[in-house]
């Protein structure tokens, strides 16, 4: 049996929860009783994902870009409408971008992969930190990634959206500390998702053979600290990046 956070009466935003790591996010937050809204742009899939976990618990599906701030704003509309408020969010939705190299990068392929990664979970912070300074709660996790600490090859608009990511965290968490708000990062080894269908199978090789565990890390083990990382008892550590790389961050 394992560890579970109590998350009655909470409410959570889980971006890109349709699937991957979102969907363990999404299963670990109702598993401790949250109510949940699964912010997706695949939202056949957050539909059919929130239709698969109805029996464990309330979770609605809304579409969204998250590169979109307009979009977000009517997804957070929905979802005040839909669950009451908005206590906790997980900004998982996320792209690989290209593998190639950093000039090799188009301006738009770089721009579409900062847009996603880096511009949504800002556009998410700004649409539903005012309502979590009004009730004075809140716990944000934003995922981001290994890479955003030690610069894959290959992937430099990742790896600098990632880095963005944990800049992002550590100036917002600043911002709210006064409040009982937490706002902390963590940064994932690779994890066997459906992102993995964006990149090569080198590439895929490369980033197997810098994590010490020699394995694939699984979207519950990520899961399991992003539950600790929005509790009630994450209340005093806050603008921090967690790590779970396998032995692979150095700091
Ligand atoms: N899987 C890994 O190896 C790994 C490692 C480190 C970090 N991460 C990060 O974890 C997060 C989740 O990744 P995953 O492996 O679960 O990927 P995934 O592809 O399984 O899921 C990502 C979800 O985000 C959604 N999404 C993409 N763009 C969106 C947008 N603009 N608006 C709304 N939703 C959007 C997708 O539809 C998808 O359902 C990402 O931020 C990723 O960068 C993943």
């Amino acid at each position: 049996m394992s560890i579970t956070y109590n998350f009655v009466g909470r409410a959570a935003v889980v971006t890109g929860g349709a699937q991957g790591i979102g969907r363990a996010v999404v299963e670990k937050l109702i598993g401790g009783g949250a109510s949940v809204a699964i912010w997706d742009r695949d939202k056949a899939l957050a539909e059919r994902t929130a239709s698969e976990l109805a029996e464990r618990g309330k979770v609605v599906a809304i579409g969204v870009d998250v590169g979109d701030y307009a979009s977000v704003e009517r997804a957070r509309d929905e979802t005040v409408a839909a669950l009451g408020k908005v206590d906790l969010l997980v900004n998982s939705a996320g792209i690989a971008g290209p593998i190639a190299k950093t000039w090799e990068h188009s301006p738009d392929q770089w721009d579409q992969v900062i847009r996603v990664n880096l511009t949504g979970p800002y556009h998410c912070c700004k649409a539903l930190v005012p309502g979590m300074i009004e009730r004075n709660y809140g716990r944000i996790a934003n995922i981001a990634s290994i890479a955003g600490k030690e610069g894959n090859p290959n992937a430099s608009a990742y790896s600098a959206s990632k880095a963005g990511v944990i800049g992002l965290t550590k100036s917002l968490g600043k911002e709210l500390a006064t409040y009982d708000i937490a706002v902390n990062a963590i940064t994932p080894a690779v994890a066997k998702t459906a992102i993995l269908d964006q990149v090569t199978q080198q590439h895929i090789d490369y980033m197997l053979s810098k994590i010490p565990r020699g394995r694939l890390v699984l979207v519950e083990e990520i899961a399991n600290t992003i539950a600790f990382m929005v509790s009630e008892e994450c209340s005093f550590t806050t603008g921090f990046t967690f790590d779970i790389s396998g032995g692979r961050a150095t700091y």
